[in-house]
């Protein structure tokens, strides 16, 4: 009966997979960073030598702050990079499943369709190149590992562009979103449900695929788009919502570049686990039935 390592339980993937009903007999371990401190080799060694064997280990953790990274590169990359292959390293010497995030700002966006897996990278930022570094030391690690690329993460926990949105239509009358990059909003319930279901198959099935996937949920908008959605939504429950203006990422300078398309195929995960998701659309219905029943 495995012990399952969840790292990042208070983030919105690892509180999504943790709240999770699993089969009986896996038992979670998912100790918050006071407990096991990714940024610190020594306190990840000392953590898995003084913890019961693990059976399998799902990494949720990570630096997400995109634009702080760019004056935090190696805080970036010691929790990203460094941890990951610390973690996966033990995966590999005890002959575990080790299941890993990572984000599609691996790519520079410039494609003019949905990434591949087999797409070659090009992270504009350090949050990028932290992660595209954690994803070559878990597969250098030698691990049986499956790394889950996704993109524009959401739940109603946590920051996310949903809660951010109805944070300002509160506050303001009138908002610009960038209109010029586009991609797939993704709950994090949903990729919860894939890491799971990645991880029972990696522990029932000696041969399960390894490997990068890209899961995020079905269709395509901008975030201009996904703000139209979401106060559309709140409008409909009687909520104040602003005048939303398109506005283009020149208009919206940030610290860090991100990539204009970061839309990812799903194909892959789809042929090889059977993973089919479900539209954007009801993925965040679901986000935002939670978010505007808990409205005062
Ligand atoms: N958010 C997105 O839009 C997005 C997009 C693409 C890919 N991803 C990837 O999806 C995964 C999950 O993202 P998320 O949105 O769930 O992240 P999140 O909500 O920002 O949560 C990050 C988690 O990592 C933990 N963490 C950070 N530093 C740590 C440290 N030094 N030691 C231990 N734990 C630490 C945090 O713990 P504390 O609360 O204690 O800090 C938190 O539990 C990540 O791999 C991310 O790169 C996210």
């Amino acid at each position: 009966m495995p012990n399952i390592l969840i790292t990042g339980g208070t983030g919105q993937v690892g509180m999504a997979l943790s709240r999770m009903d699993w089969p009986k007999g896996n038992y979670l371990y998912v100790p918050g960073s006071d407990e096991l401190d990714l940024s610190d080799e020594i306190a990840i060694l000392d953590y898995l030598e003084a913890s019961a064997p693990f059976g399998a280990i799902i990494n949720c953790a990570a630096y997400t702050a995109v634009d702080k990274a760019e004056s935090e590169p190696d805080l970036a990359t010691a929790i990203n990079a460094d941890a990951p292959f610390h973690l996966a390293c033990y995966a590999a010497d005890n002959d575990i499943p080790f299941v890993h995030v990572s984000t599609d700002y691996v790519f520079d966006g410039t494609k003019d369709a949905p990434y591949t897996e087999e797409d070659p990278t090009g992270p504009l930022g350090a949050y990028g190149a932290s992660k595209l570094a954690g994803e070559e030391a878990v597969i250098r690690s030698g691990a049986k590992a499956v790394i889950v690329r996704t993109a524009w993460v959401l739940s109603p926990q946590g920051q996310n562009f949903i809660k951010t949105m109805l944070k300002l239509g509160r506050e303001r009358d009138e908002i610009g979103v960038v209109a010029d990059q586009i991609g797939c909003p993704t709950s994090a319930a949903d990729i919860a449900e894939t890491l799971q279901a990645i991880a029972l198959r990696l522990l029932a099935h000696k041969k399960a695929p390894t490997g990068i996937y890209h899961f995020v949920n079905g269709g395509e908008t901008s975030w201009h788009g996904l703000a139209e959605y979401v106060f559309a939504r709140a409008a409909r429950a009687g909520l104040k919502t602003p005048k939303l203006n398109a506005i283009t990422t020149a208009d919206y300078p940030t610290e860090a570049k991100r990539p204009a398309n970061s839309r990812l195929n799903t194909a892959k995960i789809g042929h090889d686990f059977a993973i089919q998701p479900r539209k954007w659309q009801e993925a965040v219905d679901d986000i935002l039935d939670i978010l505007i029943k808990e409205r005062p």
